[in-house]
């Protein structure tokens, strides 16, 4: 039977987290649950950097950006041995179960402590999108807003100048973060790591035509996945079109700020869930969102999935960037 369990951030932070802190400790709590905040993600848990958290313990903290809870990327933790201490100091602080709230690599965590024999379910947090079995992670739409809003300001300036920019946002690995803020923007080009590309055909073309029919912004999308330097390739660009070129990196500034209504809305259906499926004595799951349904998965086979880039959603970049 469960009866204390904690919670922590892990990885990189997004917008929501704090919402799903929220919604775990307060899920847990009308359980029956005792609930612990484990502080600096896995790191805190190897230190014992735990402590009894409240009904009002998660006031407050709803439409902050960040992590109250403090995260961390935990190197010792993806060693056996670290594991393995991780999983000594949740027992001696009476843990029974662990929610872990991060991306695909603190779900190796968590099923890492649920190999070892306590229970965990995982929920998807980043910006990134990047999680196969979930068609959402929290934080996905406050960073895309974010994005969204940096290139609209950053176009209003290479319009006055009748400029080309390469804007490089964020996404690890992957493109999806790319993608939307490429159709949402109407960005002329956009490059991500999952498809090639050819930079005559792609970017030089693109511009040299718009240039000819008197556009005055060309926005070129690059996530930070594909192998380019945005400021090299700007001067490149310039040379070869005769478009005066500039690159903006937005950065960590897609990480922050208050979370959007829908990062809110579900980092509090899947808090619940977490709770929902410890309850029901599940171990190594990962909460998903799919079909408009919040369900569950086995962490091995979530981890196992491989995320498909919507060709529908990039040829529609490419046919409405004319
Ligand atoms: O995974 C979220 C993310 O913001 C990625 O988009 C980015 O590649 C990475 O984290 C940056 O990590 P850090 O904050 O450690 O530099």
């Amino acid at each position: 039977m469960i009866k204390n369990v904690g919670v922590l951030t892990s990885g990189g932070d997004a917008p929501g987290m704090n919402a799903a802190v929220r919604s775990v400790v307060r899920c847990g709590i009308a359980q029956g649950l005792n609930m612990f905040a484990i502080y600096d993600g896995f790191n805190g848990l190897i230190k014992g950097s735990i402590e009894p958290i409240s009904t009002r313990g998660v006031c407050d903290i709803l439409q902050r950006g960040g992590t109250v809870l403090s995260t961390a990327r935990c190197k010792e933790f993806m060693t056996e041995e670290g594991q393995k201490k991780g999983y000594d100091v949740a027992k001696e602080h009476g843990l029974d179960a662990i929610v872990v709230i991060g991306g695909d690599g603190s779900f190796k965590g968590a099923r890492a402590l649920a190999n070892l024999g306590l229970p965990t379910v995982a929920i998807p947090g980043t910006i990134d999108n990047d999680i196969a079995c979930s068609e959402y992670t929290i934080g996905f739409d406050t960073a895309l807003n974010t994005a969204m809003n940096a290139v609209d300001k950053v176009r209003d300036t290479m319009t006055s100048h009748s400029r080309c920019c390469l804007i490089e946002v964020m996404g690890r690995h992957a493109g999806y973060l790319a993608l939307d803020v490429a159709v949402a923007t109407g960005a002329e080009a956009v490059l991500i790591p999952e498809r090639e590309f050819d930079f005559e055909n792609d970017i030089i073309e693109p511009v040299k035509k718009s240039k000819k029919v008197g556009k005055k912004n060309h926005i070129i999308i690059v996530a930070e996945g594909v192998d380019i330097n945005v400021t090299e390739m700007a001067k490149i660009i310039e040379k070869a079109t005769g478009v005066s070129t500039r690159a903006t990196i937005l950065g960590h500034i897609q990480r922050g700020g208050s979370p959007s209504c829908k990062d809110r809305v579900m980092a509090a259906r899947m808090g619940k869930k977490s709770i929902e499926l410890l309850v029901e004595g599940k171990s190594n799951r990962v909460v998903c969102f799919k079909g408009g349904l919040i369900t569950d998965m086995d962490i091995n086979e979530a981890l196992a999935m491989k995320k498909i880039v919507s060709e529908e959603e990039l040829s529609l970049a490419a046919m409405l960037s004319v």
